[in-house]
């Protein structure tokens, strides 16, 4: 159907692209007051990049990425996520010459899910990624900017949920006692959680069948395998919260859907939006630069759902302010006076103020009616005495007042007043 957009697509219509404007103004405003520089990546990469990035066993490499062929014969897969690619490009731009380097997309995703309020098959993230720094004030610093961030918009009461992953080392012996738990209940488990238990058992926690998940309800957390230094970084982390003020809940069951996570890794949660309802979702990464062929380095990052971010301005009834109207609405009758919009139109236009007029030779009352709907701050009627004596009605459409002018000094007029 030619007329209908695919499944789990949403058009922002102009009628509400402002809030996106909004939104996405405020990640910039506040990225940039955090040193946080934006990088733009290709909408596709080679599948390779997901596969080795996010990881083989994960819902994402294995259900839901938009794979195809291109007509170099080449596997090409459409972004599920920024930070692989982010990583990709770090490495391929030798970013790693600065040793502390914050970066932000704004990027639409792809993931093909079943769709429902707050899940869609293209998405829009606001990520934030810093590399190089391994300490925990790194991953407190960018925490802070994602609730910086939420404040700014007027969003102050998410919860913030932490955990921590450990590293490489502490993950061996956590999957050692993650396999003796499920052992006894792998004929419970779904295909793909069967193929996990040897390869990856920790996917099988945040599997989403209804058996996997009543199997894993009872798992043994990671959280209680952590080695000292990995326990280390999230006291110290959560001491720098609590100096931030940041009100934060250790949820031991959280362990994020991609593979590359290590230490610390957070979630924040918006309650009022539904079953989708983790608005932000991040953490460490110190492995994956190294597993995408770079030199080892440190990372961490997070990013936000911007759909179910709107529905969550909306549940919360935070008004987003909406642009304002025209300076100046041209109503004209006859076609001399429709010439002279024109040019007026265009001049303003040109000095940067905004201007509209009829295109559709609508009755005076209807451009009237129009000039209104849109908000307009002045109007002026342009008849064909108005272009002989060079003068017009100058209507403040807010007080009503009105005022003659000299049509010739209309542009001069409305730059000193907007
Ligand atoms: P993620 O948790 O997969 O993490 O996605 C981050 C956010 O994107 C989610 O919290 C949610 O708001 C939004 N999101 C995910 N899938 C959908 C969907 N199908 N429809 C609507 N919104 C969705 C990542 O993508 C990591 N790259 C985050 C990160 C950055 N970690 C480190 N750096």
């Amino acid at each position: 159907m030619i007329t209908k957009g695919p499944r789990g697509t949403k058009d922002v219509l102009p009628s509400e692209a402002y809030k996106w404007n909004y939104i996405e103004n405020a990640a910039r405003e506040v990225a940039s007051g955090f040193g946080v520089g934006e990088i733009r990546t290709p909408i596709f990469e080679h599948t390779e990049l997901f596969l080795r990035g996010v990881g083989e066993t994960t819902d994402i490499v294995q259900k839901e990425m938009y794979t195809f062929m291109d007509k170099g014969d080449r596997s090409i897969t459409l972004k599920p996520e920024g930070t692989a690619p982010a990583a990709r490009s770090y490495i391929e731009n030798n970013l790693g010459v600065d040793q502390q380097l914050k970066m932000f997309y704004i990027t639409p995703c792809f993931r093909y899910e079943r769709p429902q309020a707050g899940r869609l098959r293209e998405f829009h993230q606001f990520g934030v990624e810093f590399f190089g720094a391994a300490g925990y004030s790194a991953d407190a610093e960018l925490i802070s900017l994602a609730i910086a961030y939420l404040k700014k918009l007027g969003i102050d009461n998410l919860k913030v949920n932490i955990n921590n992953l450990g590293c490489s080392e502490c993950r061996k012996k956590y999957n050692d006692a993650l396999k003796e738990y499920l052992r006894s209940n792998i004929d419970k488990l779904c295909t793909t959680c069967n193929d996990r238990f040897e390869k990856n058992p920790l996917r099988i926690i945040d599997c989403k069948n209804p058996d996997c998940k009543e199997v894993a309800k009872d798992v043994p957390l990671i959280i209680d395998y952590v080695c000292d230094e990995c326990r280390d970084h999230f006291d110290g982390l959560k001491g720098e919260l609590e100096a931030l003020n940041v009100n934060y809940v250790v949820d031991p069951y959280i362990v994020r859907g991609l593979d590359y996570y290590t230490k610390t890794v957070f979630e924040i949660i918006s309650e009022n939006i539904g079953a989708q309802s983790t608005v932000c979702g991040g953490g460490r990464y110190d492995g994956l630069i190294e597993e995408c062929g770079g030199k080892s380095t440190p990372a961490v990052g997070f990013a936000i759902g911007l759909e179910r971010l709107i529905l969550t301005l909306e549940a919360m009834n935070i008004e987003v302010p909406k642009p304002m109207g025209p300076a100046l609405f041209i109503s004209s009758l006859g076609d001399g006076a429709k010439i002279e919009a024109s040019k007026i139109a265009f001049e303003l236009r040109c000095s940067g103020i905004s201007c509209e007029r009829d295109l559709l030779g609508r009755s005076l009352k209807a451009q009237m009616k129009y000039a209104n709907k849109l908000n307009s701050r002045y109007v002026i009627v342009l008849g064909e005495d108005e272009l002989k004596q060079n003068k017009v009605n100058l209507k403040n459409m807010e007080t009503g007042a009105e005022e003659e002018i000299q049509l010739s000094d209309i542009a001069s007029i409305m730059k000193a007043r907007i």
